[in-house]
């Protein structure tokens, strides 16, 4: 369905930064904020992909800036933060947004792909807000928007480490929102539901399993990158400013 054309003027110029920003979601999330007029940085470890997101955004009033970081490495992540504040001019807005939603059966979970999972789905949303952090407090209303999921409230099976970073997602949330509140830093998160991004398409969700989830649905159609944007544009910008520490579902409905 989209965002439609909704503006957020006080996002216009600001610094935003989105990891995971190449592909899928992320990407959508480049675009809406770039149409803003924002000034996004991209921190992903595709780096074809985050060229082309960028390419994608040539009408832009900024164009995003791309840095290059596998943000399983916390000293590099910190590194590529501090580049991408210096490239933007300042952060606002935090987008954790990077994830790596692998599936194994429970017998074949080793501890290294138990960590190698949290590494990316958990562990750089908090040291990625540490790092902006100077930014996001310099800027009086900072935003931190975490990507959770509806998947941890399925009972889904093969995906014990994503799961248990995503609803560890809700704590982290809650926890920054907390500590940061006095900063007038808000933190949020977004549970989406099933968005048929391609590498959903491709690797896990068939036509007639997305058939049977749009039928639980209270909404009938498919959600799409696009439908994650309004509402991540609506916690970013000040017109939720007085909404910090929450959890907004955008699954069509399904819970
Ligand atoms: N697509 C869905 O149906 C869905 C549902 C619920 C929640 N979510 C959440 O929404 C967010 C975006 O989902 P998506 O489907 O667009 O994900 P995706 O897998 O399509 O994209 C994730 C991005 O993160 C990047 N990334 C992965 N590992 C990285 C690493 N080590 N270092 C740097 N970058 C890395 C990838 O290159 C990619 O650009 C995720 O947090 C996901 O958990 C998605």
């Amino acid at each position: 369905m989209g965002s439609g054309q909704a503006c957020f003027p006080d996002l216009n110029d600001t610094g935003v930064l989105i990891t995971g920003g190449a592909s899928g979601i992320g990407a959508a999330l480049v675009k809406g904020f770039a149409a803003q007029g924002c000034r996004v940085a991209i921190l992903d470890i595709d780096a074809k992909a985050g060229a082309a997101t960028v390419a994608g955004c040539a009408e832009a009033k900024h164009t995003p800036v791309l840095e290059v970081v596998d943000l399983r490495d916390a000293a590099a992540t910190r590194t590529a933060v501090e580049r991408a504040a210096e490239r933007l001019g300042g952060i606002k807005t935090v987008v954790n947004n990077a994830a790596w939603d692998d599936r194994r059966d429970i017998e074949a979970v080793t501890p290294d792909y138990w960590d190698m999972s949290l590494g990316i789905n958990l562990r750089p949303a908090f040291f990625v807000t540490q790092a902006a952090l100077p930014w996001l407090k310099l800027s009086g209303s900072g935003a931190v928007i975490n990507f959770s999921s509806v998947a941890f409230m399925m009972n889904l099976p093969d995906m014990p480490a994503y799961l248990t970073a995503k609803a560890g997602i809700i704590g982290l949330t809650k926890g920054l929102a907390g500590k940061l509140g006095p900063d007038n830093i808000r933190v949020n998160a977004i549970l989406p539901g099933m968005v048929l991004t391609e590498r959903q398409k491709q690797l896990w969700v068939s036509d007639e399993a997305a058939e049977a989830h749009k039928a639980r649905q209270c909404l009938k159609f498919s959600l799409t990158a696009e439908d994650m944007v309004g509402p991540c544009l609506f916690l970013a910008s000040s017109i939720s400013g007085a909404v910090s520490a929450q959890s907004l579902i955008v699954d069509g409905g399904y819970f």
